[in-house]
């Protein structure tokens, strides 16, 4: 469908809502939740409880103009191995508070995880062998910059039992890529995962982005292309989220570059005819996986989910995140460490959990949280099997302009985001959020 043909597509596409990596989201996190009430959590954790580990490393060689990660740019080795004794000291004492020891899961996100070196990660994974039951681990991912990645690395990652990598590629085109401040020809991409797949490390994930400076429609679609012909298992197709007030790197980005709602909209439709085109399924809002990959299979059986790193099949019972900046889910609610490396390696030396802020979870933010996913996952949500019938009326008056632009279908308990709607979905998701209207203006562009 044209954007242009819909006036009130525009509409939708210019407002801002978050990405619902969490909900609530973060900005609604406070700081009564400290690292008491986290360990509380933790230790109410049931024995069998699977859990999911996320490692961050907030540390590239240099940064991207568009990153909106929590990174910051590092040239010396002293402060990344000082953040690794902080990160082992940080797992120790979780894990002396925890339940539960069983992980399902494990994930290395940034900035750029291979900072740490080979030797780094060796000295993690020790720690963590020691300290948790790793036998039932399905997956174990990484964040992998092509820059700066070699086969010696992927060999390493390969014996620690690293299977799926997932490849910063975000443009190839020379011209889009200068005005990132990203420069890496399709040639290292193409090599970094040929030495990863030689290693053995065959699940492979590609990262792209659209609305960057500088992109159109025809290169966004070269660039999906260019990607499905490296045949990875999945793609993520991410829509630059502009937010100079929160980033400063951003403003380096000249906004007069930047592609409008039309054409963003644009981009993100014809980058998903081309994926789709080559036999790859589309997944939530912006991911496209084969067929036979994990992530396929589990949206086909209802069983996806969403988490801080995007889709993921991964079903474990809590998501214990370690480093600074990092964001942990249980039952009871989200606990967020200290962002800055200072604060939180200070509270680490102090023997304390780096808790910064979190929010505890009430039965309403539960029900929203899963009704949001599923909408975020699915596409469809049965309201009916959820609650009382009555109970989510304003919501589905709310959601009427979605259904007259025909992204929407409504039949009794059932709201189904149609496939024009596929775009739009945070922003359709976003009526269940009943923290918005308050904060609305912190997050980036719907489309
Ligand atoms: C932590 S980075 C990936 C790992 C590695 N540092 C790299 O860049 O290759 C995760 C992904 O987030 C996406 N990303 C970063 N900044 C973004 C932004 N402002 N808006 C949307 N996506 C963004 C990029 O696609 C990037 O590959
Ligand atoms: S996109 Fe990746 S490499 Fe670039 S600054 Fe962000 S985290 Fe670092």
């Amino acid at each position: 469908m044209q954007a242009s043909g819909h006036p009130s597509l525009l509409h939708f596409a210019a407002v801002n809502v978050p990405r619902y990596t969490s909900y609530p989201t973060a900005p609604h996190f406070n700081a009564r939740i400290g690292s008491e009430r986290y360990a509380a959590w933790l230790s109410a954790l049931p024995a069998d409880a699977t859990l999911s580990l996320y490692l961050h490393v907030p540390f590239c060689a240099e940064l991207c103009l568009y990153c909106g990660c929590n990174t910051k740019a590092v040239r010396k080795r002293e402060p990344v191995d000082r953040y690794l004794r902080s990160l082992i000291a940080e797992i120790e004492l979780t894990a002396s508070h925890l339940g539960s020891r069983r992980v399902a899961h494990l994930h290395w996100g940034g900035g750029t995880p291979s900072t740490l070196g080979e030797s780094g990660f060796q000295t993690v994974m020790d720690r963590l062998a020691r300290l948790f039951d790793l036998t039932e681990l399905r997956e174990h991912a990484i964040e992998i910059d092509p820059r700066h990645a070699n086969p010696s690395l992927a060999g390493t990652l390969a014996r620690l039992g690293v299977n799926r990598a997932s490849f910063g590629a975000q443009d190839f085109s020379p011209e889009v890529q200068r005005a990132i401040g990203r420069v890496q020809p399709f040639e290292v991409v193409r090599r970094c995962i040929d030495a990863f797949r030689n290693a053995g490390i065959d699940g492979i994930n590609i990262d792209l982005m659209y609305g960057l400076p500088r992109q159109s429609a025809a290169s966004v679609a070269l660039n999906a292309d260019l990607a499905a012909s490296l045949q990875p298992g999945r793609i993520a197709l991410f829509g630059y989220a502009h937010v100079p007030w929160l980033k400063k790197n951003q403003r380096l980005i000249d906004a007069a570059l930047l592609p409008g709602h039309e054409d963003r909209l644009a981009q993100a439709r014809i980058a998903e005819n081309v994926l789709t085109g080559h036999g790859y399924r589309a997944i939530g809002l912006d991911h496209f996986a084969d067929p036979c990959d994990p992530l396929a299979i589990a949206a086909e059986g209802g069983k996806l989910h969403r988490n801080f790193q995007g889709y993921t099949a991964d079903q474990a019972d809590a998501l214990i995140g370690f480093g600074a900046s990092a964001i942990s889910r249980t039952p009871s609610g989200y606990a967020q460490n200290a962002s800055d490396t200072a604060g939180y390696e200070r509270a680490i030396a102090a023997s304390r959990l780096p808790t910064a802020k979190g929010i505890e979870l009430t039965a309403d933010d539960t029900l929203r949280g899963l009704i949001i996913e599923r909408l975020l996952c699915d596409l469809r949500v049965d309201l009916g099997a959820l609650a009382p019938s009555e109970a989510f009326r304003s919501e589905i008056s709310a959601l009427r302009p979605f259904v007259d632009a025909g992204l929407v279908a409504i039949n009794g308990g059932q709201v189904v985001i149609l496939e024009a709607g596929r775009s739009f979905a945070r922003l359709i998701a976003a009526t269940f959020d009943a923290y918005l209207p308050a904060n609305q203006t912190r997050h980036s562009a719907a489309v």
